[in-house]
């Protein structure tokens, strides 16, 4: 039988994947207007004593060799062998279908041209927001209009332990723990809680909006370990959250992206999303404001996401998508000093007066947390708030924090 599926990687999403594959199949089927199987699940741990036995191999080459293996699903995660491995289905006229955000990320470009090149597709939907439709979406709306402005919450772990942390008072390590339970944390959760998660997503959306590769290194990325109780008090006493936000800006000097935390409208778009989900805020010249939301992380909601990807490069056979963007030189971005928001402030209260003036305080909070005061300043480029925490410190006036603001 052609249009034959092989899944590379059988951990959280691989196996979600099956899982799906097999509970919806005939749906798949009809909607692809194909039969379908999984014919092979590579791993290097055997699959003896599952259902998928039968399929289980070692080798790659076996899946490379089998022409009816139509789609390689590539859900290894990581960079090495997955990139090889997506290189050498894609030149042996496979459509590759991955949830693979870092290899995206970093060597996306590079394939997307080897599938061009061997008229196959390379989808990737499930790289970014799990199983919320975004990429095809973001793509389609760029057909009519301008997207100018990318703002989300991008990584469900640090999402959920947030939520857990303030919400429940639960213990950093234990919602850690728990968002891993859940398989919503990466192999390696620091790159969760350092935001490097969030960076590699932020680069697949604004290389789709932008139309040429950005690469995770060129993006200035912070994390959420550095977020206390008491920035959370303080800022949640000003009507806002803290969340780990990636974003994008787009203009006529080119495009400035970054995640960091940042204060969010509780009552905002981006504010009031708890938990795992994810939530995507687009902004487009002629669109308006445009919000996605839904499961980020995840077994089954990203397998969806993936199996839905199968169905297109099912659909279009030999017809290549042109959804994707061209290679580009490394550092042709913006700087995010240059970025401009309002700031939240938290300092001893022994140096609210001199702080204040110093950052030019627009809004005291109050309350603040025990023995401190906490203000919001007027827009501050990077640059400025630099400037300013390296003159407090000559001043002897100790920063606790300083936290961007958003509009959103
Ligand atoms: N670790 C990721 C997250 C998984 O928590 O969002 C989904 O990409």
């Amino acid at each position: 039988m052609k249009n034959q599926i092989a899944i590379i990687g059988f951990g959280t999403v691989g196996s979600g994947v099956a899982e799906v594959f097999y509970k919806n199949r005939s749906a798949i089927e009809k909607k692809a207007g194909s039969c379908l199987d999984i014919k092979y699940i590579v791993d290097i741990r055997s699959l003896e004593g599952t259902p998928y036995a039968n399929k289980w191999t070692k080798d790659f080459q076996v899946v490379l060799d089998d022409e009816d293996v139509a789609v390689v699903i590539e859900t290894i995660g990581g960079l090495t062998p997955a990139f090889d491995f997506s290189k050498r289905a894609l030149q042996a006229g496979k459509h590759v279908v991955t949830s693979n955000k870092e290899l995206v990320a970093t060597h996306g470009a590079e394939l997307l041209k080897i599938a061009r090149e061997h008229n196959v597709n390379y989808l990737f939907e499930a790289s970014v927001g799990g199983g919320i439709p975004l990429i095809h979406p973001l793509y389609q709306c760029l057909g009519a209009g301008d997207i100018t402005e990318v703002a989300g919450i991008l990584n469900g772990t640090t999402n959920f332990i947030m939520t857990r942390m303030f919400e429940d008072q639960m213990s950093f390590e234990d919602a850690l723990k728990m968002a891993q339970a859940n398989g919503y944390a990466e192999a390696n959760p620091s790159a969760d809680v350092e935001g490097k998660d969030a960076c590699r997503k932020i680069c697949i959306l604004s290389s789709l909006i932008y139309g040429k590769h950005v690469y995770p290194d060129e993006v200035h990325t912070e994390g959420i370990t550095g977020i206390t109780l008491e920035d959370v008090q303080a800022a949640s006493a000003a009507g806002y959250a803290v969340r780990l936000i990636g974003r994008v800006k787009k203009d006529s000097n080119g495009l400035i992206a970054m995640v960091s935390p940042a204060l969010v409208s509780k009552k905002g778009q981006l504010g009031n999303i708890t938990d795992v989900f994810n939530g995507v805020l687009v902004r487009g010249s002629d669109l308006g404001d445009v919000m996605f939301y839904g499961r980020g992380a995840g077994k089954t909601p990203t397998a969806s996401a993936v199996l839905s990807d199968v169905i297109d490069a099912v659909r279009a056979g030999g017809n290549i998508s042109i959804l994707g963007w061209e290679d580009a030189p490394h550092n042709t971005n913006g700087d995010y000093l240059d970025d401009v928001t309002r700031m939240m402030i938290r300092v001893p209260a022994s140096a609210e007066k001199a702080a204040g003036a110093l950052f030019g305080a627009e809004e005291a909070i109050t309350p603040a947390p025990a023995g401190e005061a906490a203000f919001l300043t007027g827009p501050l480029s990077g640059r400025k708030v630099q400037e300013l925490c390296a003159q407090a410190k000559e001043q002897g006036i100790e920063v606790l924090s300083a936290l961007r603001v958003l509009e959103y």
